[in-house]
């Protein structure tokens, strides 16, 4: 913290303040944020560290390690490739809210590995627009906050992605899971009583790349069939479609179409199921749930890739886990593992040994735990 300090005074000769913002990972809920649904993420202990003061003009400097320096002024914001890309997204949300920032200089030190599907993006959009609104006393509610970063990824991303990071990087709690109704943004936190088991996420190493056009088009996909349905019934989103309807409208849909839907509708199901099982500690009916979320996005939704399912099967073969399933938006990335504590060591070595062998690269593993929310660092 002091070292990040006195490396930003070094560098643009004023005083910071820090703030901490979390990745994320999910439960369970996955592609259903958007589709009005039901999703139970939690941020994790895997942070980056904001350092920000206002500049004292319109211009803003940007650096972060590994990812270089950057300098642009707060009147030509526009969607640019990297990191930069992010920053000048936030900036340009917060101005169109009516509120007035000045320039600003940034300073990013990132625990959260990119492209391994734990959301360092909306980590980082999160924790600046909290700075920004710090340093130039905006008084932002976090909702908005989400809003703004939800709306940096949209038009200067390029990803029509829902709010499940945004709410999970900003609203996170110690100890526990946001069980979140996109219906109404609502949420709930719900205390995980994991007991001696451990979340351990396991990174394929292959770089999801949700800017791609694929997570997109999984989202008109869901648009279509709603639009179709909702020619015969007053439907307006997925959350209202039952299973019988999707039947009923499959020939018209396509079965591509008809796939992607019937997997949402379903999701949204376990989840409600999953709230359940978690309260009772009943974590083998749990760790079910998981492997469906699995099949349904390898199979119906086609977000996955043969890495991660060859991690969730390796994971189930092993006999240590109670579930385990490809987290996030897919095409790589992180799988999630529940197991025992007791069971981490082999577990990661009987995963790590087959991974290599198949693939010839050894997989990172990350034990993590639900934590703390976007903060500033006093
Ligand atoms: C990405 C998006 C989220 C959500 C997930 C899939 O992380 O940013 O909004 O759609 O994929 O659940």
């Amino acid at each position: 913290m002091e070292n990040l300090k006195k490396k930003f005074k070094s560098r643009y000769g004023n005083n910071p303040i820090l703030i901490s913002a979390p990745g994320r990972i999910n439960l369970i809920g996955e592609h259903t944020d958007y589709n009005q649904g039901l999703a139970l993420p939690a941020a994790i202990g895997r942070r980056m560290t904001l350092a920000i003061a206002p500049s004292g003009s319109r211009r803003c400097r940007i650096f972060a390690d590994g990812y270089g320096q950057a300098e642009f002024s707060l009147d030509e914001l526009k969607p640019v490739p990297g990191w930069m890309g992010y920053v000048m997204g936030v900036a340009a949300g917060i101005v169109r809210q009516g509120l007035k920032i000045g320039g600003f200089d940034l300073m990013v030190e990132s625990g959260i590995p990119v492209g391994a599907g734990l959301s360092s993006s909306a980590a980082l959009c999160c924790g600046l627009c909290f700075g920004l609104s710090e340093i130039f006393g905006l008084k932002m509610h976090r909702k908005e906050m989400a809003l703004v970063a939800q709306y940096a990824e949209h038009q200067f991303a390029g990803v029509r992605c829902g709010l499940m990071d945004q709410y999970a990087s900003l609203f996170g709690k110690g100890g526990s899971a946001l069980f979140l109704d996109f219906r109404d943004l609502d949420f709930k936190i719900v205390p995980l009583q994991l007991g001696e088991r451990v979340i351990m996420l396991v990174n394929s190493g292959v770089s999801h790349e949700l800017a791609g056009t694929a997570y997109n088009k999984r989202r008109e996909s869901c648009e279509l069939g709603v639009k179709l349905i909702s020619e015969r019934y007053p439907v307006q989103s997925l959350r209202e479609v039952g299973l019988d309807m999707l039947d009923e409208f499959r020939p018209k849909a396509g079965e591509e179409v008809y796939k992607r839907c019937r997997y949402v509708v379903e999701e949204i199901e376990r989840v409600k199921q999953a709230v359940v099982f978690l309260d009772e500690g009943d974590y083998r009916s749990f760790g079910e749930l998981l492997y469906s979320t699995h099949r349904g996005l390898s199979e119906d939704y086609e977000v996955g890739c043969s890495e991660t399912d060859f991690l969730v099967e390796a994971a189930a073969e092993s006999g240590l886990v109670h579930g385990a399933r490809m987290m996030g938006g897919g095409f790589g990335g992180c799988t999630l593992n529940i197991l025992e504590g007791s069971n981490t060591d082999a577990f990661r070595e009987i995963v790590q040994e087959k991974y290599l062998a198949r693939f010839g690269k050894e997989p990172d593993f990350y034990q993590v735990a639900p934590a703390e929310g976007v903060f500033m660092m006093l």
